[in-house]
């Protein structure tokens, strides 16, 4: 991508983004009803993270409430909003999917229908020693109204078994599947951003652009509007503006705001980093010096046994 983009702090449906530095309530407020096409975030959890501030769970959630109210007024009818979301560990260190919490906050306003609650899988993340590691996220998907955009085929991934053919009937002989590719389902593997990933910048918890692309040219079209409450590294726009969409949002941290203009001077000179949304997830080689136990040497196994 190599054009210029115009971004204003001030909300104008021409604008490719508006960015404004300071609290997404106050921005939300400034926005028309109904000019969004969609919302799409990952809220700040609670969990500690340097960008966040101390509050309670029942804090939290009322503010997520407030936000969620002003997205429900800015989205048009036939759009949609899509929440990522993790676990909240509270001082005990008992896990609070934050999804379940929200659900009923969402189930407030009638004219929301959730669609798909989509688990991100990835890989990489803390190692627990008195849990199952976490590594899913969830999205929930909810559509305003009951019709609404849907480009299933702008996402489609390649079949199990492209080749396969029809055994009977009169379509005997020709491929049984769509050739185009099958629906992704609701099970996403797509790496997360964490120290060796190409789009890593100094922001601790940014999304990968793949991810916010897939939601993207499935619910949106060229020029609609995509808004993200909390821009972090602005992933969510940068996602929409690399794709023909325009962008809004906020974010309350100004070093956050510096990154993403950076990233959006990048992306405009073509230079962003970016993992393909198509690239396969990575399987090591399995005879590679790293992939083989350092034990396992001459056909030696671990515990000294000969292997077969
Ligand atoms: C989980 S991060 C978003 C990361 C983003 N999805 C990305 O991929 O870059 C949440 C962001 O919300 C910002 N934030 C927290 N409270 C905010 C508020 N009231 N208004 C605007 N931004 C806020 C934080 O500074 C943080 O950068």
């Amino acid at each position: 991508m190599k054009r210029s983009l115009t971004i204003s702090g001030q909300f104008a449906s021409s604008n490719d983004m508006t960015l404004r530095c300071g609290d997404c309530l106050r921005f939300l407020k400034s926005l028309p009803d109904q000019s969004a096409q969609l919302v799409l975030t990952s809220p700040p959890y609670n969990v500690g993270k340097e960008y966040e501030h101390e509050q309670t769970f029942t804090e939290f959630i009322d503010f997520q409430r407030r936000v969620i109210a002003e997205c429900v007024r800015i989205t048009k009818d036939g759009g949609s909003l899509c929440w990522q979301v993790g676990n909240h560990i509270d001082d005990r260190g008992a896990v609070a999917p934050l999804d379940i919490f929200l659900h009923p906050i969402f189930s407030e306003h009638d004219e929301l229908y959730l669609r798909n609650r989509i688990v991100w899988h990835y890989e990489h993340g803390l190692h627990c020693r008195t849990r199952f590691s976490g590594r899913h996220d969830t999205i929930l998907w909810y559509s305003k109204g009951r019709d609404y955009v849907f480009n299933l085929d702008d996402v489609r991934v390649p079949q199990k078994y492209p080749g396969k053919l029809a055994y009977k009937g009169p379509a005997r002989g020709t491929p049984s599947c769509n050739p185009i590719g099958k629906n992704p389902g609701d099970v996403w593997q797509i790496p997360n951003v964490k120290a060796n990933h190409a789009e890593k910048t100094d922001h601790p918890c940014q999304f990968p652009i793949a991810l916010a692309e897939t939601v993207i040219l499935a619910l949106t079209n060229r020029r609609h509007l995509v808004v993200d409450p909390f821009l972090g590294a602005a992933t969510t726009a940068i996602a929409a503006m690399k794709n023909g969409r325009r962008a809004a949002g906020a974010e309350i941290n100004p070093d956050y705001v510096r990154l993403i203009r950076q990233r959006v001077r990048l992306l405009q000179r073509g230079e962003l980093p970016y993992r393909p949304r198509t690239r396969p997830i990575y399987t090591p080689p399995p005879n590679s010096k790293l992939t083989r136990h350092p034990a396992m040497t001459n056909g030696a196994s671990r515990n000294g046994q000969e292997t077969g």
